[in-house]
């Protein structure tokens, strides 16, 4: 476990996220298919701390879970209540798995104790648990009353009179009762006597119970009524949504550091309400596109992001970022009606407003409420405490798009609901210098060198387009087959591990330097089929503490957003030279006229094609190497990076 992340000044977001799968669908999809009949295939399930929480109880209470790979889950229903009639279950800090399991427990006629990390036995279930008791439940509290953990035995159910709950501690009791009621085979009401807070998070779990074929009758959203005789029914397959909390780190990132952001998985089909942060985001002036399944987000056509003053308690996960993005505002934000906040992972009002105040901001607290003022300038290199709150180690991560390095603290707690958190905001905000000029320019050499100074990646482009001829060829493709070896370009089976290349595990690095294959790269880079396979693959190169990227569409097709691009180019008689040289060392014969005919063909044909031409973009610096040796031309590209990249 690393103790800390130390993220880099950054400026600028753009790029796009596939998002993970949704913890709130994926635990509810995973309890419904559990108590179905009939087998359920989920796709897209969420890989996380909370879900192998939730996989692993199913697991002890007998339901057949068989992982298909991919996130891709068959589950086999018991059409009613667990089979396993006893058993410890450990439920982690996952609210979305204890609340509703209880819930069903309660109903299985088994003996179970159940159990969390130490934090959870700090979050609230007694509204839950009355609920329960008022039916002739049996649930015991183990530990402090109103609390975690819980004992629970087998009862008599009567639903002869409306369950009372309140609705304005957590909205996950209200779920975990309608989730689990329709067990009972017996019609069920259900009244509020509070006011309900984070309604959208009920209106997940209304969609899911109906997609399961049990509907629930609601008035306002006072009373709840669930017509007896009805049972949860397997739909088949299942895909789970990308998770529309996490895509508002993304969506603030595309705003705050420019943009466009994309982030793909939820769209206007989306059942979360956490879609609405976009709303909240135009409020700020931020500009943001819909589609069915993506949404995208760019900064204000003013460049200004707009103060604000917002109920959030229909998107209470996804407002601690804008809280974060208030630092970034023309004025004092304040967010209202978020209360639940402090019976989450962690009392998140105390501890936003605790790291917000060390980042300099002016932070005002009360019970249900966080006001922030913007800061001219964000204290730089601030270690951000994160409460074993993943939302707080995400949404803190933004700090270092105001230009200033950040360092987050015990950075694993993402894992709750994002393991691969700060790869993913990488791809989208790590600096990248692009390197791009004509053949044996010694634009590999100095670029290498460049990110072993910097201590960045390497991407070597042209190492990709060699081992597509070469994979093409030994599978037996045709080289002028664009779809064949579109497709062996997709399914490259690439590793780069330090100086070696390896291709399917065994080592090419000599052999996708040989000449013949060389001549296949260059055709198959002229193919656009191979060069959109390769795309995703390259831009997945962007990561901290940042990129060298190497190659011809560097800085105008791969990352067009590189906060730096060098042109690097030399006579064609110095690079005949170089070459000459080159080959000479390694006891090869050459011949220099030969050489230089060889590369003036070479650059005409490479600035005439169609494709990817060779052409310095307008935005990069031009360093001409003809007159300069290896050292002197890594220095002129350090100087460039040095002026272009944000400040350390
Ligand atoms: O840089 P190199 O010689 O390893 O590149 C191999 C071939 O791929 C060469 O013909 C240029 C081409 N290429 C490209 O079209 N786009 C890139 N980004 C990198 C290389």
């Amino acid at each position: 476990m690393m103790d800390h992340i130390d993220l880099p000044a950054l400026t600028q977001a753009s790029g796009t996220i596939r998002l993970p799968g949704s913890k709130s669908i994926s635990n509810r999809m995973l309890l419904l298919a559990a108590l179905a009949a009939g087998e359920t295939e989920i796709r897209d399930l969420l890989d996380s701390d909370d879900t192998r929480v939730m996989l692993a109880a199913l697991q002890k209470v007998g339901v057949g879970v068989t992982a298909l790979g991919n996130n891709a889950y068959r589950v086999v229903g018991c059409a009613g209540v667990f089979p396993g009639k006893d058993a410890d279950l450990f439920m982690g800090n996952a609210g979305t798995a204890i609340r509703p399991l209880t819930a069903t427990l309660a109903l299985s006629g088994g003996h179970y104790r159940i159990s969390g990390v130490p934090r959870m036995h700090e979050r609230p279930i007694g509204d839950l648990v009355d609920g329960l008791r008022q039916i002739g439940c049996d649930v015991r509290y183990t530990g402090n009353d109103g609390y975690p953990p819980l004992e629970i035995f087998p009862a008599d159910v009567k639903l002869d009179a409306p369950i009372r709950v309140r609705g304005d501690v957590s909205s996950q009791f209200l779920t975990a009762l309608l989730m689990a009621l329709p067990l009972t085979g017996e019609t069920a009401m259900i009244e509020m006597t509070t006011p309900l807070i984070s309604k959208p998070y009920i209106e997940i779990t209304l969609n899911l119970m109906a997609r399961f074929g049990v509907t629930v009758e609601r008035v306002d959203w006072q009373r709840f009524t669930i017509a007896g005789g009805q049972s949860y029914r397997s739909p088949g397959i299942v895909h789970v949504e990308g998770d529309a909390s996490g895509a508002s780190y993304f969506l603030a990132a595309g705003v705050i550091g420019g943009g466009p952001v994309r982030v793909e998985g939820v769209g206007r089909q989306s059942i979360q309400g956490d879609v609405r942060f976009a709303d909240a985001l135009e409020t700020m002036g931020a500009q943001i596109t819909w589609g069915d399944n993506f949404i995208e987000a760019r900064a204000p056509a003013t460049g200004k992001l707009k103060a604000f003053d917002l109920d959030l308690n229909h998107i209470p996960d996804a407002a601690m970022t804008l809280a974060v993005a208030a630092l970034f505002a023309d004025g004092p934000c304040r967010l209202r009606n978020i209360a639940s906040w402090r019976v989450k992972e962690t009392d998140r009002i105390t501890a936003m407003a605790t790291e917000l105040r060390k980042l300099g901001a002016t932070v005002e607290e009360g019970a249900d409420f966080i006001a922030v003022s913007p800061v001219s300038t964000i204290k730089p290199g601030v270690a951000i405490d994160t409460y074993d709150d993943h939302r707080v180690a995400m949404c803190f991560a933004l700090v270092a798009l105001g230009g200033v390095p950040v360092r987050i603290n015990d950075p694993g707690c993402v894992a709750k609901t994002f393991p691969h958190y700060f790869d993913a905001f990488g791809e989208i905000t790590a600096p990248v210098i692009a390197i791009d000029g004509p053949s044996a320019s010694g634009k590999g050499t100095v670029a290498q060198r460049v990110a072993a100074a910097l201590g960045f990646h390497f991407l070597d482009s042209g190492a990709l387009y060699r081992l597509t001829a070469l994979a093409a060829l030994r599978a037996g493709v045709a080289l002028d087959d664009e779809v064949a070896v579109a497709g062996v370009a997709a399914q490259l089976a690439a590793e780069f591990s330090g100086e070696q290349v390896l291709l399917a595990g065994a080592d090419v690095t000599a052999a996708i330097r040989a000449e013949d294959i060389g001549v296949g790269a260059s055709k198959v880079a002229a193919m656009p089929a191979v060069r959109a396979a390769l795309f995703s693959r390259q831009r997945a190169y962007r990561r901290f503490p940042g990129l060298v990227a190497d190659g011809r569409d560097m800085g105008s097709v791969i990352f067009p957003e590189a906060q730096a691009k060098v042109f690097l180019t030399a006579s064609a008689a110095a690079r005949a030279e170089r070459r000459y040289k080159q080959l000479i060392d390694k006891g090869m014969p050459a011949n220099m006229h030969a050489l230089l005919q060889d590369l003036q063909e070479r650059d005409a044909r490479d600035a005439a094609r169609s494709v990817a031409p060779l052409r310095q973009c307008d935005d990069a610096v031009l360093v001409d190497t003809t007159p300069l040796g290896i050292e002197e031309a890594v220095a002129a590209v350090l100087e460039i990076a040095q002026r272009k990249l944000p400040r350390k």
